[in-house]
């Protein structure tokens, strides 16, 4: 087998996505592997699962750096110490420098809970439900200078139901987020995902054409 991309996953909080790519790196056929896991908050609950795994992780306090770029320095020492060839980001609360972008384009990826142009920013699902979309759903990218702005890679849907809180509609998007990522990063580490010319290519993409319409009506 080739050798497996290694991945550092910066998260600030619960960490289910980076569960999600943790059971798929698990897998032996899987083109990458977890390296690290790093945090700008303490207590985030999924540095706690990430070292039950037995994966090294690091605690970063953002409010130590007297700038932007000097935090993003300290991550990526930490991360390059890992070896790391990308970078994951799931749930990471954080706005990179330019500089960090740059070095790392091509090679950082984000999952974000809309069907991105839609609703950037936090409190997507209240932005949904706001907004009286019937479609919603999460999309994962490469990270580029614009906040949620960089090229697409892989999008899923779920239908917005009429009785819809913003948790419900949280709970199907998260369940449709840990399928997303894990196909994302598979993707992108095997090669088949990969940024040019400030687009993504993807190679041997496979549609389903059919339309899909919510609610159906009854004839
Ligand atoms: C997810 O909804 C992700 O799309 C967004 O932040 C949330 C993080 O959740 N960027 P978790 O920490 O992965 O459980």
């Amino acid at each position: 087998m080739t050798a497996r991309m290694k991945v550092a996953v910066l998260i600030s909080g619960r960490g289910s996505n980076m569960e999600a790519l943790l059971d798929a790196t698990i897998q032996p056929d899987y083109p990458a592997e977890i390296c690290g896991v790093l945090s700008n908050r303490e207590t985030a609950k999924g540095l706690e699962i990430a070292a039950r795994s037995g994966l090294p992780t690091a605690h970063i306090d953002h409010r130590a750096f007297a700038s932007r770029a000097a935090f993003d320095e300290a991550v990526e020492s930490r991360v390059l110490e890992w070896d790391a060839d990308l970078i994951a980001c799931a749930g990471f609360l954080r706005i990179f420098s330019e500089g960090f972008v740059e070095r790392w384009s091509g090679r950082m990826i984000n999952i974000h809970p809309s069907l991105l142009p839609l609703f950037k920013g936090l409190n997507t699902h209240e932005q949904a439900l706001a907004a009286g979309v019937r479609m919603h759903g999460c999309s994962t990218h490469f990270v580029t200078t614009g906040v949620d702005e960089g090229p697409l890679i892989l999008q899923a849907a779920v239908p917005v139901m009429h009785d819809d809180t913003p948790d419900s509609l949280a709970a199907r998007v998260l369940s449709a987020e840990h399928r997303l990522y894990p196909q994302t990063l598979r993707l992108v580490a095997s090669g088949r995902a990969s940024l040019s010319d400030g687009k993504t290519v993807i190679s041997e993409p496979v549609y389903d054409p059919s339309a899909r319409l919510t609610p159906r009506i009854r004839p």
